[in-house]
């Protein structure tokens, strides 16, 4: 059995008192929540005393962005090695609005995800359609497509460390939910996809996380989904009692 994961991806969001104080309420809420690993991507400032108020549970520290190289001239850029030291578990990668808004694409991505799994590093590789794509039915297309270069020189043996989110880019911030049935369909494509490029057995412990617009409300449907390992939340982890109720989905 996989464990599942309910990753909150904080954005540009909480100064860092504020992204502390929502760990401080957090914590209580889920500390008898067992069998599911719970992440937390605060922004880059906020990483090293996030870090610390997590000291003494099981909850993760991710970052939202990486650079590929290690160090040297790139102002304004943080390095795999620095996320390393800082004590990041995971990273987000290739996030609708690094592609979209910061015109990130397939080959920058690919390179920051080698380069976090050298590091020791777990990605969380973001993949997913706009609603111009869904509605000419490329759904599947783009879904391949973006797997094919951003998981390129990935070995078989590496699979297990690395999470895959997929996340409409029409039901990201936008309130509206792919039903639970349009997510499995893309969940079971994306599934098959592991098995056949990486092996049925490596690909095992690959989660593939849905994610867009997920709240206490839809979970358990989604949930339910056979191929649906988790989720990756964005506004409703943002207050301490809706993201707990979404990490209780199995409780509650
Ligand atoms: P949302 O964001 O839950 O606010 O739709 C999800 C994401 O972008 O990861």
């Amino acid at each position: 059995m996989i464990t599942p994961m309910i990753a909150a991806n904080w954005k540009m969001n909480l100064t860092v008192d504020e992204g502390v104080s929502l760990i401080n309420a957090l914590k209580p809420l889920i500390s008898d929540v067992e069998d599911v690993e719970v992440v937390v991507a605060p922004s880059f400032v906020s990483l090293s005393e996030i870090r610390k108020a997590l000291e003494g549970t099981d909850i993760r520290l991710a970052a939202q962005n990486v650079h590929w190289e290690l160090k040297g001239a790139y102002t304004g850029e943080i390095s795999p090695l620095m996320l390393k030291d800082i004590g990041c578990d995971y990273v987000i990668i290739g996030h609708s609005e690094r592609r979209h808004i910061f015109n990130e694409n397939d080959e920058s991505i690919n390179k920051k995800l080698l380069a976090s799994l050298k590091q020791g590093i777990k990605p969380i590789l973001c993949v997913g359609e706009t609603l111009d794509q869904r509605k000419r039915g490329e759904t599947i297309k783009v879904i391949e497509r973006q797997m094919i270069m951003d998981l390129e020189g990935v070995f078989p043996s590496q699979m297990n460390n690395i999470v895959i989110a997929y996340e409409p880019v029409w039901a990201i911030g936008t309130g509206e939910t792919a039903t639970p049935e349009q997510a499995e369909e893309v969940h079971n494509f994306i599934k098959e996809f592991l098995i056949d490029s990486f092996g049925l057995d490596e690909t095992r412990g690959t989660r593939v996380l849905y994610g867009g617009s997920v709240k206490p409300e839809n979970i358990k449907g989604l949930m339910a989904q056979p191929h649906i390992d988790g989720a990756l939340v964005g506004g409703a982890s943002l207050v301490s009692e809706s993201f707990a109720s979404i990490v209780r989905f199995q409780i509650t």
